[in-house]
């Protein structure tokens, strides 16, 4: 059989479209291989969101070119394909820069993988349409064994795109416009999952709140009505959405936070700063306080839910005072956990114009102190959970043996010691301790209450 191996850089999505390139190459006789020493085929899904990120491919490249090298000294081809989002967004430059790539191949053009890598057999291909067609109508449906082998939890991609253009992001002109998928073609694919075991789906989109997909009845449906409907598919027990904007926290979607109990209390929603000047400069079109107030509201729907965030430090032109704010807002709403990044110009936006660009040294001292303070709150959420019972998802073998693994609804890992249970049992966990980055619990009794009682 031949082998390719697939590595995914990146965000959620990414992992979504490797695992369906890797259905459609399972499809051509393909199987998966966890290294690239041997296989025919190589795949690099990219990510452009900061400059780093680009620069692991072009490193990456330059080692896989020496092995493609080696591997024909052997008297093997291998090919090398890129694709994602450096791809889109600077693919004749990556012929340019590495000429052992075969295939360029975008985020909305892989459902033509197989005759992209057929023709180029004959010459190197760059193909970066981002085409009205629906890509997800061409692609084929995961075999059951492949969604065994990928565990419990899987992504569902509902929504791409963005229309947000938010000054610093290249995500607009890598992923295209925003896009829905029908209700329909989710439903089956999450239905599918589950028949394989599935209990776990997070619905992923660049801007997934802003979800608009078209509904069996011909209406246009909220996130909120779909998940609804999602949480109606047998062996679905829990829901999560990501990633989402503030602005597109509609009521319906902040009441299922209340009304649907496999709607998992937990929401990423990145603020990226928390001064109004830099907001407006980023294109946000929301302040820092219609951020605190959707937070309260979502909090007074579902007053135990764990907050997530990213930020961004030293945007153009961010004062000393301005960082203060983003500082103030983090120690106000205490997160559960955040992202948060120094700032990269990225080509074509447009912040990367803007004259006033912060030193890197004052840029790490930022990022240093506002990770102290989001690791501060981390710890802070994990420890108020000693002593709480909380429902486990046991998602994979633990540290040692007799352990397993698994989620609390907040998205904290935790460590069982257990005989009798096996991966996919939900069981109720009293939270003993709390570690850096994992909680370690006992099964729990009667008599063990949970934090959504001690909250209310
Ligand atoms: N520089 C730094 N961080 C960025 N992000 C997006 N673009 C940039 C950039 N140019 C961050 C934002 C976004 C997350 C996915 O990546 O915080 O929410
Ligand atoms: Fe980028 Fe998110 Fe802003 Fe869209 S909403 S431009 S994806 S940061």
């Amino acid at each position: 059989m031949k082998k390719v191996h697939i590595k995914s850089f990146g965000c959620q999505m990414n992992v979504y479209d490797g695992q369906r390139m890797a259905d459609i190459l399972g499809e051509q006789g393909f199987e998966e291989s966890a290294t690239p020493e041997g296989a025919d085929l190589i795949l690099l899904n990219t990510c452009h969101i900061r400059e780093r990120a680009v620069q692991k491919v072009y490193t990456e490249l330059g080692k896989l070119r020496d092995l493609k090298t080696a591997q024909k000294a052997q008297g093997q081809d291998t090919r090398i394909v890129v694709a994602g989002c450096v791809a889109q967004a600077e693919g004749a430059e990556i012929q340019r820069r590495q000429p052992a790539v075969d295939l360029v191949v975008g985020p909305q053009a892989y459902h033509r993988l197989p005759e992209l890598l057929e023709q180029a057999r004959a010459r190197r291909i760059v193909d970066t349409d981002l085409p009205i067609d629906d890509k997800f109508g061409h692609l084929p449906a995961p075999r059951p064994a492949s969604i065994r082998a990928r565990g419990i939890s899987a992504f569902v991609t509902v929504q791409e795109g963005c229309d947000k253009f938010c000054a610093f992001c290249v995500v607009p002109y890598t992923r295209g416009a925003e896009f829905s998928r029908p209700v329909a073609q989710i439903l089956v694919e999450v239905e599918r999952l589950a028949a394989a075991g599935v209990q776990d789906v997070t619905l992923i989109g660049q801007n997934v709140n802003a979800y608009h997909g078209e509904g069996p009845d011909g209406a246009s449906w909220s996130l909120a009505r779909l998940m609804h409907r999602v949480a109606e598919i047998e062996g679905i027990c829990r829901i999560r959405y990501t990633t989402s904007h503030p602005r597109d926290m509609d009521e319906d979607l902040i009441a299922a936070h209340r009304d649907l109990p496999q709607l998992m209390p937990f929401l990423h929603l990145p603020v990226q700063a928390g001064a109004d000047r830099i907001l407006a400069a980023m294109n946000r079109k929301h302040t820092a306080d219609d951020y605190r107030r959707l937070i309260a509201r979502i909090r007074r729907a579902r007053p135990d839910i764990a907050l997530s965030s990213d930020f961004i430090v030293g945007f153009p032109g961010e004062t000393a005072a301005e960082f203060e704010e983003t500082i103030r807002l983090v120690d106000e709403i205490g997160f559960a956990s955040a992202y948060s990044f120094k700032y990269s110009p990225r080509p074509g936006t447009p912040a990367a114009e803007l004259a006033t660009q912060i030193g890197s040294e004052e840029m790490n001292e930022r990022l240093y102190r506002l990770q102290e303070r989001i690791e501060h709150h981390r710890q802070a959420f994990n420890h108020a959970l000693v002593g709480c019972k909380v429902e486990i998802l046991l998602e994979r073998a633990g540290r040692h043996p007799g352990q397993l693994a698994g989620k609390t609804p907040y998205l904290q890992a935790v460590q069982i010691e257990t005989e009798t249970n096996q991966i996919g049992d939900r069981v109720q966990v009293v939270i003993e301790r709390a570690g850096s980055n994992s909680l370690f619990g006992r099964k729990a009794g009667p008599d063990d209450r949970a934090p959504e009682e001690l909250a209310a």
